[in-house]
């Protein structure tokens, strides 16, 4: 099935790539393709690999703003197509209020990606992602699930495994992008690619933020003007944090960082400076580390980080 987002001369899409063809081009428009089954897709996958092309892969549970755009926009640069998935994945969320509430925005989500020119959108339902044969087999994040979101969030990280191994069982992308504002999201991933032994390059990407600071967020939609406000906190208090870094020791520091933000109105869920490779806190400043925090900006749940 053809979505026909927006249509664009065929030949900017020859001069961009110089050889990329793929069979859904044929109608002489660039267009992107949303597939709503894996089966389809699959065809598409194979014809696109069997010429030896390379395929970036960007999972998202939709509802996308200029940071998603962000990865997909250098994924589309750095391969011959972009996949982006959109599946709001129940099993990642430990509360059913949250799942509920995360926004659905399908329409807009095209209408922002309309100017990707060799991109597909798969949008599968729950029996695509989680078929009832299956190959799956969970495996223990040690500490990566222990701590930060792993402590405050229990089974959330074995729904994004469990989800993420599916889709790049269904992709086999060649490279795959995701946000550095999921730190830890991020390092469970590498964690479960290498377990599974996928051949795929994890390529992190900066967190895109307002001109605020604000960090971009499908969540930000549920906040109003005045809680997108009281957010900047967040911002404020990683900024904070590198500012007095060469003053305390990080354990003081976090104390005062603390401090700082419960000025604010945010209530704190958690703020800890930890290894950016083990996630392990951190007795002092000899080895790279991130600032991570969680806190409720009245009923919607913002993360954010820092490298120190
Ligand atoms: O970061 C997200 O949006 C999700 O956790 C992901 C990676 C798409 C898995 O559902």
């Amino acid at each position: 099935m053809f979505v026909r987002v927006q249509s664009y001369n065929i030949y900017s899409t020859y001069t961009k790539s110089n050889s990329f063809v793929p069979y859904y081009y044929a109608n002489r428009m660039s267009t992107i393709q949303l597939i709503h089954t894996k089966e389809e897709l699959k065809a598409i996958l194979s014809e696109i690999k069997s010429a030896g092309k390379s395929i970036g892969f960007v999972p998202t549970m939709g509802a996308l703003h200029e940071g998603h755009k962000a990865l997909i926009v250098r994924a589309s640069r750095e391969n011959d197509l972009v996949v982006v998935s959109i599946f709001v994945n129940p099993a990642q969320f430990n509360n059913k209020e949250d799942l509920a509430l995360y926004p659905r925005t399908l329409d807009a989500d095209l209408e922002l990606l309309k100017t990707i020119e060799n991109g597909i959108v798969f949008v599968p339902d729950a029996p695509a992602i989680y078929p009832e044969k299956t190959s799956f087999k969970p495996f223990d994040l040690g500490i990566l699930d222990k701590v930060m979101e792993g402590k405050h969030r229990p089974g959330h990280f074995d729904g994004v495994v469990h989800v993420v191994h599916n889709l790049f069982e269904i992709v086999e992308p060649t490279k795959a992008y995701f946000g550095q504002k999921d730190f830890q999201q991020l390092a469970v991933i590498r964690k479960m690619n290498t377990h599974y032994g996928f051949p795929i390059e994890i390529i992190a990407c900066e967190t895109l933020r307002e001109e605020s600071g604000l960090a971009m967020s499908s969540r930000n939609m549920r906040l109003s003007e005045q809680e997108k406000k009281d957010a900047l906190i967040l911002w404020e208090t990683l900024q904070f944090v590198k500012d007095y870094r060469s003053k305390y020791p990080p354990n003081e520091l976090i104390k005062k960082a603390i401090e700082y933000l419960e000025t604010g109105n945010l209530h704190l869920e958690y703020l800890d400076i930890v290894d950016v490779e083990s996630l392990e806190m951190v007795e002092n400043w000899n080895s790279p580390c991130v600032c991570c925090i969680a806190a409720y900006c009245g009923k919607v749940r913002l993360i954010d980080n820092l490298l120190l």
